[in-house]
């Protein structure tokens, strides 16, 4: 942004609402119950995995150096999905590698006294029964696409769920995959819940990215997968920048809960604090926060942010930002557009980002609180703080970021 060139933007319409979660942990290392979590072990599994497959490659970290100048803070740095596997958001990493630990137990019980590797899976050793084997899942459009491309790179069946608001391009991304899709009426929960059901009863696989009590071990390696993008912008971060604040997006809380987990394991007693962000329609973590324990968003209407559109938290996220996550704010869409539109034109005269709808509510969270100075305290905010954000998608649906970034 140019000197004295104001923002284009409302800031006080776009925070709805803010709490301070009593329960998280300060001054403390990196706690057993996270790690029992979130194993190190699980997370360099899925490292080693993912980054052998073909075309892996980072992404990028940009300083936003004139946007840290406007918020009057030390630096941004913003982590860019929009590159991810050519599928535009970091879901990629996380259910196409769940579909792959799903393939290497499921051939393991089927070819007794043989220990099948996530190798052999990546390998395609095993064709004919990867074949026969179907995973499926629910999803906004982000995380189906991901189990989709898992399932035709290892070779295996893929039914995916898709409530009525999901947009048409999404869809198509995911047939392109070769994945059936399913279009159920309701909303996202509902596609979860009738995805379960059909599983049960046609023995499928659910590779879900949300978890539920007795359901937490799939969930784990989608979170497992997501620490690549962790790892990569902490190694991305220049020399001894630890950052001061992460504002991260809230869906179910998978992403955010990894996000808390792995920084904590890092970073120890230096971690930064954790500032969840949610669309107000959808505030699922942000009421759980509240009330100490999970709680349901009930949606009468979609946000905008299609992939934070979640009224149901996910247990194995929420166990993590229960203990980790220090403050939780919700959005109003008002400035998904604005945002979008700013980030794609270059207007701070820093780098142009394309971000897709559900990429800006950390920076929308970060933005408001500057523009707020009672927020800024709250949050501990200054011109002293360090702030990592995670823009999670690209253009994921073309169209539809194309009619929001021209408006
Ligand atoms: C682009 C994008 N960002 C963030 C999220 C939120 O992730 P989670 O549901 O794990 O909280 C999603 C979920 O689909 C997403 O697609």
């Amino acid at each position: 942004m140019h000197p004295g060139q104001t923002l284009a933007l409302e800031t006080s319409s776009i925070v709805a609402k803010h709490c301070h979660n009593p329960l998280a942990l300060t001054g403390q290392l990196y706690p057993p119950a996270i790690e029992k979590t979130l194993p190190r072990r699980t997370c360099e599994n899925a490292r080693q995995a993912i980054t052998s497959w073909a075309n892996y490659a980072p992404t990028p970290l940009y300083s936003l150096k004139a946007l840290a100048s406007h918020c009057n803070v030390a630096s941004v740095h913003y982590k860019d999905e929009g590159p991810r596997f050519g599928l535009g958001s970091f879901k990629a990493l996380g259910g196409a590698y769940a579909v792959q630990t799903v393939l290497q137990k499921v051939l393991g019980e089927k070819i007794p006294g043989t220990t099948v590797t996530l190798k052999d899976v990546a390998d395609s050793r095993y064709p004919e029964i990867c074949s026969e084997i179907t995973v499926v899942t629910a999803t906004d459009g982000n995380h189906g696409r991901s189990v989709a491309w898992g399932a035709q790179r290892f070779g295996c069946q893929c039914v995916i769920y898709l409530h009525a608001e999901v947009s048409e391009g999404r869809q198509r991304a995911i047939e392109a995959l070769g994945a059936k899709v399913v279009r159920i009426t309701g909303h996202y929960d509902n596609s979860v819940h009738q995805a379960e059901r059909d599983a049960k009863d046609n023995d499928w696989f659910v590779v879900s990215d949300t978890s539920w009590p007795g359901y937490t071990e799939i969930p784990r390696q989608v979170m497992a997968g997501y620490t690549v993008m962790t790892g990569e912008a902490m190694d991305q971060l220049p020399d001894n920048l630890t950052p001061t604040h992460v504002f991260i997006q809230g869906g179910c809380g998978g992403l955010a809960g990894t996000v808390c987990a792995d920084l904590w394991r890092r970073y120890g007693l230096a971690r930064p604090r954790l500032v969840v962000v949610e669309p107000e329609s959808a505030a699922c973590l942000y009421l759980s926060a509240l009330a100490g324990e999970p709680r349901v968003a009930s949606i009468t209407a979609e946000s905008l942010m299609a992939g934070l559109s979640c009224g149901e938290v996910s247990l194995v996220g929420w166990q993590i930002l229960a203990l980790g996550a220090q403050d939780f704010v919700t959005i109003t869409d008002e400035s998904v557009a604005p945002l979008m539109r700013l980030l794609a034109e270059n207007n701070w005269g820093d780098q142009a980002i394309v971000a897709g709808e559900s990429a800006i509510a950390g920076l929308a969270g970060l933005i408001a609180a500057r523009a707020d100075p009672q927020l800024s305290d709250k949050l501990g905010l200054s011109q002293n703080s360090h702030v990592l954000l995670f823009g999670t998608e690209g253009a994921t649906d073309l169209e539809v970021y194309r009619q929001l970034v021209k408006q």
